[in-house]
Formats: C-alpha cells, sequence, structure tokens
C-alpha cells in the first residue's frame, strides 16, 4: 500500500471519535493500513496533541471492537498532528499544506493525500474550495476526498455539490460514504446471488411476487435532533441506504467485479424505478412520527420533546414507499421499503417472497399452515439467511408445515463482521471506489426521492405523531401493503 496522509476534517467531532478512528485502530491492529501512514486531525475546538490523543484513545477504548494498550502507543503516533483550525479561513489549508509536505520528507515514496470530510453539510463546499485554491487535490502521488451523507437535500443541492467537488477533484477520486455498503451482510448480497447457481434462475417476476426492505430503529434521534429536523427518514435512510438495498436486490448481474461495472449496473435500477408523480404520492408513500411510548420497558418521549425538535415539527421519523423497476426482470414486482425510528424491534431485513405454485396437488387439510416460500436476509443486528420452505410433519397422514433452513455467519465462519467503517476506510486508501456512490447514483437516487418530498412538503401533516415509540408505525403502512393484499413480515417464518 502507498504511503498515504490520512487529513480529518471534524477530527474532534462524534463521527471520528465513535467510528473513524475505533476503524482505523482496527485497521492497524489486523495490519491493514500503509507502513508509511499518518493522520492530520483538524478541528476548530482548541486541544494540545497530547490531549487530543488521549481523548481519541477514550473513543477507540469504548468502541473498538478490542483494545490492547502496546498497539495504542504505536497507533497513537500515527497521529501525527492536531490543527486547531477555522476552516473558512485561507491561511489555514496553507499550513495544513506545509504539514503534509513536512510528514512526507520522512517517507521514500510519494504519498497519497485523502481528505476525509467529518464536518457538517454547509461546510462541505468552503471546505473544498479552499482545498482547491492551496493545490491540495494535487498530492505528490494522488489525493482522494471523501464525502459523508448527507449528500446534497435534495436533487438540485446535491447538483451544486458535485459541481462543487467537481471543480477540485476528478469523479474517480470522490468517495461519497454510504455506510451500509461496508456492512458484510450487505457486500453478501452479491456474493450470494452472483457466486451461486441457485437463485438467478427464479430472480424475477415470473417467481418474485414481492420484496420487501425493512430498516427498523428502536433507537430515537438521541442527540441529531437539530440535523434531523432538516432531514427526516426519507433523506436520512431512504435516499440512500434503503435504495443501496434494493440496487443490490434488483441489479443485473455484472461482468466482472469492476468498481464501475457494479456500479453502472445499480445504477441502471435507479433509472428503471417507475417515477412517482407528485399527484400519487399519497398512494404509494406514507410518512409517521412517534409519540410517546416503551421501548424494552422503559417509557420514552415523543419525538416532538426531543432536544432540538420543534415542538410542532412535521419531520417524519418513519416512511414507507412502494416502487417497481421498470424493467424487463421486474415488472410489476412491488418493492415495499420500511423505516423508522422508535419502532418495536431493531431489524434490517430484506424478504423475498416468492410467488405461490401453478398447481395445488395437496388435499386442503395439508396446507393449514401454508406461507409462501420465502429468502429472509437478516442484515443486522442478527447476520443470517433462511429460506422457508413447506416439508412434510411426520406421521400417518399427509400434513405439511413451514420450516426454516438457515445459515449463520457466526456459525459459519466463526468469528465476527469487520466494522462498516474499516472496509470503507482500507478501501478508500487502496482507491477502490466499487463500495461507493457515484455522482450518477446520488443524483437518480434523489430524483426518486424528490416528488415525495416535496408532496410532504407541501402538505403539513394533521395527524402527527401518529404512531407510538415502540410500535412498528402508522396504521396506514399497514393499509400501504395491504391494499395490494399483503402483509409486513414482522418475524417468524
Ligand atoms: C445513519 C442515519 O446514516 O444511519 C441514522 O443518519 C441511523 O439516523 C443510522 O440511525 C443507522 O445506521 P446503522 O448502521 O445503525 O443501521
Amino acid at each position: 500500500m502507498a504511503p498515504t496522509i490520512l487529513v480529518i476534517f471534524g477530527g474532534a467531532g462524534d463521527l471520528s471519535w465513535r467510528k473513524l478512528f475505533p476503524a482505523l485502530f482496527s485497521l492497524y491492529c489486523s495490519g491493514w493500513l500503509p507502513e508509511n501512514f499518518a493522520i492530520v486531525a483538524a478541528d476548530k475546538k482548541s486541544m494540545s496533541l497530547e490531549e487530543y490523543r488521549e481523548h481519541i484513545r477514550n473513543g477507540i477504548e469504548t468502541f473498538a471492537p478490542r483494545y490492547d494498550s502496546s498497539l495504542w502507543s504505536c497507533f497513537s503516533e500515527k497521529i501525527e498532528s492536531y490543527l486547531v483550525a477555522d476552516l473558512s479561513e485561507e491561511a489555514f489549508y496553507e499550513s495544513l499544506k506545509h504539514t503534509l509536505q513536512q510528514i512526507a520528507t520522512k517517507w521514500d515514496s510519494p504519498p497519497n493525500w485523502i481528505f476525509y470530510l467529518a464536518i457538517s453539510p454547509t461546510l462541505i463546499k468552503t471546505v473544498v474550495t479552499h482545498i482547491g485554491i492551496a493545490q491540495l487535490s494535487e498530492a505528490p502521488r494522488e489525493s482522494r476526498i471523501v464525502v459523508e451523507k448527507p449528500y446534497g437535500h435534495d436533487l438540485e443541492s446535491a447538483n451544486e455539490l458535485d459541481q462543487c467537488l467537481g471543480k477540485v477533484f476528478k469523479e474517480s477520486q470522490i468517495f461519497r460514504i454510504d455506510h451500509y455498503l461496508g456492512k458484510e451482510t450487505v457486500q453478501n448480497i452479491l456474493a450470494l446471488r452472483f457466486s451461486n447457481a441457485w437463485w438467478e434462475p427464479i430472480w424475477d417476476s415470473r417467481y418474485i411476487d414481492h420484496v420487501q426492505i425493512t430498516v427498523a430503529e428502536e433507537v430515537g434521534v438521541e442527540q441529531r435532533g437539530e440535523y434531523y429536523e432538516h432531514a427526516g427518514a426519507l433523506r436520512d435512510m431512504v435516499q440512500n441506504h434503503m435504495l443501496q438495498l434494493l440496487c443490490l436486490i434488483a441489479m443485473e448481474p455484472p461482468v466482472s467485479f469492476d468498481s464501475d461495472e457494479i456500479r453502472n449496473k445499480k445504477v441502471d435500477v435507479l433509472h428503471a424505478v417507475r417515477k412517482i408523480s407528485v399527484d400519487e404520492v399519497h398512494q404509494v408513500a406514507v410518512r409517521g412520527q412517534y409519540g410517546r411510548g416503551w421501548i424494552r420497558g422503559k417509557e420514552v418521549v415523543a419525538y416532538r420533546e426531543e432536544p432540538g425538535v420543534k415542538p410542532d415539527s412535521s419531520t417524519e421519523t418513519f416512511a414507507a414507499i412502494k416502487l417497481f423497476v421498470d424493467n424487463w426482470r421486474w415488472q410489476n414486482v412491488p418493492f415495499y421499503l420500511r423505516t423508522g425510528k422508535r419502532l418495536a424491534k431493531r431489524v434490517t431485513q430484506i424478504v423475498v417472497t416468492l410467488k405461490p405454485i401453478p398447481h395445488q396437488a395437496f388435499p386442503p387439510r395439508a396446507l393449514d399452515q401454508w406461507l409462501p416460500n420465502r429468502m429472509i436476509l437478516n442484515i443486522q443486528p442478527e447476520e443470517s439467511i433462511s429460506l422457508v420452505f413447506h416439508a412434510k410433519i411426520p406421521g400417518p397422514v399427509i400434513r405439511l408445515s413451514p420450516v426454516n433452513l438457515q445459515f449463520k455467519y457466526q456459525e459459519a465462519f466463526k468469528k465476527g463482521s469487520p466494522e462498516a467503517y474499516e472496509t470503507l476506510l482500507r478501501d478508500v486508501i487502496i482507491g477502490d471506489g466499487t463500495l461507493f456512490m457515484r455522482s450518477d447514483q446520488a443524483q437518480a437516487a434523489w430524483s426518486i426521492v424528490d416528488p415525495i418530498l416535496e408532496f410532504w412538503q407541501s402538505t403539513p401533516p394533521i395527524d402527527f405523531p401518529n404512531y407510538p415509540a415502540g410500535s412498528w408505525g402508522p396504521e396506514a403502512a399497514q393499509v400501504l401493503i395491504a391494499k395490494d393484499g399483503k402483509s409486513w413480515y414482522e418475524g417468524g417464518f
């Protein structure tokens, strides 16, 4: 791996503390960082380098899967510099350049420079523009920039962001993070579909009845009320994570594992999603907001009572939508997506339900427990894949029962999965963009949700809060799917 300097803008923020440094430390412990590797952190908070290292050590101890004090002392030396920075000041970027050049003099070969924007979206354009002015995008070897979500607020702002980044970096240097794509179980969807002969022959509208994608969270908005007020569930989860899951389920087989090939196939899906007009939003999309309720036996406050949230907020904390992918493979197969905070259970799951068999030869009494065949991909917290099919109940008469054939990651591989950020940071370091959003993907995803956002904004909800914390969301979400004679999968078989 080439020598690398990683510059983290927002180095003293929550993302760096909870996610980035624990992931970097794990990479270091597993020998996945380049030998010549340095971290430069920049933030407005005033701290000495020693104080900063101690702050980071504390985060690693809390969040890294393992902490080893002897490895920490070597790792801590990789944190070369903490710069107290006003990111809107031109002078800062000159001194940053000087720091980077100084570090590089210690190494034999020229380094890559990676700029990680762990900062508020309002600062991105300022920082990128200054990186351009200071010519930091011209690293001795190559420079890369990592941009966190939210990537824009709608299609128009995502386009503006693209233009700003495009003036300074080439598309191949831009790494737009969607941390869901770094999850092992999400990547395994590609392995499951494209390294096995089992599924592909039935993976289309001839055999598949519908697909459900659920990302349910038990947590509320925690300390992120201010951010969430401007986001809502559709922007926060659907536009990015959930549409990416949809792409992995619906994409055509790639010709190779080349990063652009995979991303081409995924973007094709987004382009094929049937456009929803503003007039039909009420038929295909449901929103909700949690009121007070109970989670794991503890009473929790309503969204409108959370810190940073307006007492009459119309921000949705739940969204469910029905989409169609208008191509040969998926004609008229509904994809139901739902996500929400403060739901009954934390679960991220994809359920692929097959159509009924064409002819039922068994007598009705054999079928009293009949269920459709299903594949259930559990992304988190359980990491497993289940196939639900029918088997004969032992006994003299013919009676059938659904049974479950299950593959569990932990049992099969006897080791835990790396954190998403470990995978993604490593990919940035080696320059592999496969798991990152390309600009056309981000834009296509925005154009799917934009009409819904527009309609919801122009028609304030009159029934918020409309689901109690600890439930499965508003009743309208049940109606959305029940209208089609189906129901949300809620565990069991
Ligand atoms: C983030 C959202 O992108 O994903 C959060 O901003 C959400 O609101 C989180 O809680 C969920 O991620 P995970 O990995 O916990 O499913």
